[in-house]
């Protein structure tokens, strides 16, 4: 028997139906960031190893990288993620952009997970930062700016929730604990892994991480204590902002949230459908030292991720993904034989001239395939042009929607036909 070369783990085929929702999460994504006056830009898909082991943090770098060793000996990785390569292109031109900036993108990324309900090793992910300001209004604007997607797709605040911490508050209760700073990242790493590991493995990875049993407690006691945001000046007035650009009700305070990149420095957040757990939706937060850790002089920056995976399983639970035909042309030609293939040609290009999409039967066939498939693509008019229609000098119309036919002059269809789709 024949077999058919499997895809790569983790990757997906888009065929059509597929592509056309990628195609229209993009349009959602492109007009919340335009909205706050967001830039699209790119990076390329290829970048350095070392770029990500600047700041990154070791499960990107030395567990999820896909890296492979250039003809010239250079390590090169698929890019995992685009905020290092954000911060070199930044740190590149730092004297010659307008500050501060605000650049999104939506493309592809890669890394080595076990694939799983919401993880592939493939995936799109749009990208939103805003660089170049210090300020929490700045972080809150991006939280608006996800709270504002949520809204537009039709997820509401008691479907998704955006759920924030402050990273600084967090290392002050830390060192009131007697959590050494050298520990802080193992702290947050271990707090990162929370729900993801069970009361007596969390306790055991505590122990494990150099943390003492009563600094053990006193963390769980602060993971359970949702008024710690008001000793945040910080996450006062990120509060404030949000509420000021009315997406508080989307808004929470969440501990537990620290997120797995390094990098951050202050305020992060991440996306969560808020019935039935799930993994995270999108995620991101504040930045202090990757533009200068990347070569540049130091600029601050905030900004998040939201992958494509993810959030569509959500859409589609809740049948927010709309159906589509799209890219399927409304109007159908078909051949009558083969010496008017030509003829149907012709016609599909005038016709094609008034701004319509067309789709012309490739070759002479059984009429009642054609019309088979006409039906099958979703098509609303199919256009029959036999002997009679050229002897009469008109066209058979059948609207496939109504239910109806007519027949009309060949050289008025082409208006006809924008009259009742438009251009
Ligand atoms: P991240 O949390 O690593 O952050 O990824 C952000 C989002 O990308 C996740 O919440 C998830 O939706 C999606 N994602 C990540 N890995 C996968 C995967 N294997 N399969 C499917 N989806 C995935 C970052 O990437 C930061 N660079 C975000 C950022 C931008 N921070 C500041 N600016």
């Amino acid at each position: 028997m024949k077999k058919i070369i499997q895809p790569v783990k983790g990757t997906r085929d888009f065929y059509p139906d597929r592509m056309a929702i990628r195609n229209w999460l993009y349009q959602k994504v492109r007009k919340v960031s335009e909205s706050f006056g967001y830039q699209e830009y790119d990076g390329p898909f290829l970048e350095r190893i070392d770029l990500y082991a600047a700041k990154s943090g070791e499960e990107i770098v030395k567990e999820q990288a896909f890296v492979f060793q250039d003809r010239g000996g250079d390590h090169i990785s698929l890019r995992p993620e685009l905020t290092p390569t954000l911060a070199r292109m930044v740190a590149q031109r730092q004297n010659e952009l307008a500050l501060p900036l605000r650049w999104w993108s939506f493309g592809p990324f890669w890394r080595y997970e076990r694939p799983q309900k919401g993880r592939t090793r493939e995936f799109f992910q749009w990208n939103i930062d805003l660089i170049g300001t210090n300020t929490p209004e700045a972080d809150a604007e991006l939280i608006a700016v996800s709270a504002l997607f949520f809204e537009n797709v039709g997820l509401t605040s008691s479907q998704v929730g955006i759920l924030v911490n402050d990273r600084h508050l967090m290392e002050t209760l830390f060192q009131e604990l007697g959590i050494n700073a050298h520990q802080n990242k193992s702290a947050f790493h271990l707090i990162d892994r929370v729900d993801k590991l069970s009361g007596a493995e969390w306790e055991a990875f505590a122990l494990e991480s150099g943390i003492q049993q009563n600094q053990y407690s006193g963390l769980r006691d602060m993971l359970n204590d949702h008024d710690l945001w008001n000793k945040s000046h910080q996450l006062r007035r990120v509060f404030d902002a949000v509420d000021a650009m009315g997406v508080r009700d989307y808004v929470h305070f969440d501990p537990k949230i620290v997120r797995g990149l390094d990098y951050y420095t202050t305020t992060v957040f991440e996306g969560r459908s808020l019935e039935g757990e799930g993994r995270a939706l999108l995620g991101g937060g504040h930045y202090d030292n990757l533009v200068n850790d990347v070569g540049g002089s130091p600029l601050p920056g905030v900004g998040f991720a939201m992958g494509d995976v993810m959030i569509t399983l959500l859409l589609e639970q809740y049948g927010l993904c709309p159906k589509f035909c799209e890219g399927i042309a409304p109007i159908f030609i078909t051949v009558f034989d083969e010496t008017r293939l030509k003829d149907s040609f012709a016609l599909a290009a005038e016709i094609r001239q008034t701004g319509q999409k067309i789709y012309c039967y490739p070759e002479a066939a059984k009429l009642q395939k054609q019309l088979k498939l006409a039906d099958r693509m979703g098509t609303r008019f199919v256009i029959i042009l036999g002997p009679d229609e050229e002897e009469k000098g008109v066209v058979t119309l059948k609207d496939l929607v109504n239910h109806n036919q007519q027949t009309i002059a060949r050289g008025e269809v082409g208006r006809y036909l924008v009259s009742q789709l438009g251009v």
